[in-house]
This record gives structure tokens, sequence and C-alpha cells, in this order.
């Protein structure tokens, strides 16, 4: 007899190895996440994707699947916490959406829409942060950073290069790229690494391709986060 956990009171059948957030994409339940991409090793940075496992909270993307678990996802609790989780992203960084060509393809946008999120609640930072514009083809805004380490598996574990790692902690976290003078065209970046096409918001963006996709005809314009995110990640996870 095949090994179950419940969400939301609803049967889910799991196989060893798998974490909640594998077996929760395997059976089309949505978990909300950011810093998680199934092809990549889970890192569990963002907290979006908090459940309650047996009435403890825990990250879904990196805790284990076990037999007879009793998951919550989408209580008013979780998705308040969700909601303030994601208002504490924006206001930590800069986030203009309306003059980010990254505007309707962005998961942290998408992610705030799927949440119901209307303000940023708390008062904004501002940081001081740079554009590193020196590469032909790549190039990173800091303003939009999430710190959510995709890049830096990315690079490592499919490109096999480590162009970014995170520098500091707290409110001195920063990415960084692997190179003496901090700048991305000293790096051999390329704008074909899976790196520089797994930013989750418009931290790093390919020049010269911005509004290709008009607005109006973008991922998220017709869709919400959970519809894409199951279509699309749903197969890499049943995989
Ligand atoms: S640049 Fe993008 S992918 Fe890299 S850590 Fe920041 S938000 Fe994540
Ligand atoms: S998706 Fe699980 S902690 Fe970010």
């Amino acid at each position: 007899m095949s090994k179950t956990i419940t969400i939301d009171g609803k049967v889910i059948p799991f196989e060893d190895g798998q974490t909640i957030m594998d077996a929760a994409m395997a059976a089309g339940v949505y978990i909300p996440h950011l810093c998680h991409q199934p092809e990549f090793t889970p890192h569990g940075s963002c907290k979006l994707c908090t459940v309650k496992v047996n009435g403890r909270n825990c990250s879904a993307c990196t805790y284990p699947a076990m037999d007879g678990q009793e998951v919550l996802n989408e209580t008013q609790e979780l998705i308040d916490d969700r909601k303030r989780i994601t208002q504490m992203l924006f206001v930590e960084g800069n986030h203009l959406c309306p003059g980010c060509e990254k505007t309707g393809n962005c998961q942290l946008q998408a992610v705030a829409y799927h949440l119901n999120m209307l303000d940023n609640h708390f008062p904004a930072f501002y940081p001081e942060r740079e554009v590193d514009a020196s590469h032909p083809e790549v190039m990173i805004d800091h303003n939009r950073c999430i710190f959510c380490t995709l890049c830096v598996r990315a690079s490592h574990e499919k490109d096999g290069k480590d162009v970014f790692a995170i520098s500091g902690r707290g409110i001195h976290k920063h990415l960084i790229v692997n190179a003496e003078s901090g700048l991305l065209k000293d790096t051999d970046m390329a704008a074909t690494d899976h790196a520089a096409h797994i930013c989750p918001t418009g931290a790093i963006l390919i020049k010269r391709t911005g509004y290709q996709v008009p607005i109006g005809e973008r991922i998220y314009d017709h869709k919400e986060i959970d519809q894409v995110s199951l279509a699309t990640e749903h197969l890499k996870h049943g995989e």
C-alpha cells in the first residue's frame, strides 16, 4: 500500500525521498513558493511555502513527506503569514513594478497578487543598491534581488560555473559575483546560462529583450501563479 499524507484533508500519495512540496505539486496542490524550483536542490530560505505539519510550522520545500502526516496549507493564518512575508520582501528591496521590465512575468509580483497583497504594510527601507550593467548581454539590478539563491544554485548545479554567491547577513546581505572587480563582465557568465534565466524577479535580465513580449501578453497577465506553477513545475516534480 502506498504511503500518504493529507493536505487540508485531501489524501495525497508520495514516494520515499519526496518532500511535502514534491508530493503536493505532483498531486496538483499548489503551495506558494519563490526560492524553490524542482530542478534545483531545495534551499528553504524564503519561507513562503510554510505549512503546518502536525501542528508545527515547516518549509514544505525542504521537509520530507512522512506517512500519516497531516499538513495544513490554505488556512487563513498561513495565508496571512505568507502575505506578511511577501510584504517584507517588497519593502526590503526596491520593487517598483510599474517601472520594471519584468512586470507580468515576475513571480514575486504574481505571488503578491495571488495572496491579495494590496499594500506594503511595512515602511519601505529604500536601500541603496547598485545596477551592474557591465556585461554585454546580462545585467543585474540588485534593487530587485530577494536572495532566493536560485541563480547561485543554477550556476553551480547546471552551468558548472559558480558565477554567483550570497555574502553578508541580515540587512547587509547581498549578491556577489565571482570576479575580483565585483563586476559581471569579469565573470564567465553567458546569456545562455541557466542562471541568466532563473531569477523570479527582475534582478537578472537579458539585455535588449525587455519589451519583446508586450504588456498584456505576459505569463501572469492572464493566469494566476498557482495555475502556471502547477502546469509548468508539476511534471518536473512527478519525474
Ligand atoms: S538575482 Fe534573482 S535569482 Fe539571484 S538571488 Fe537575487 S532574486 Fe534570486
Ligand atoms: S519555497 Fe520553501 S522556503 Fe522558499
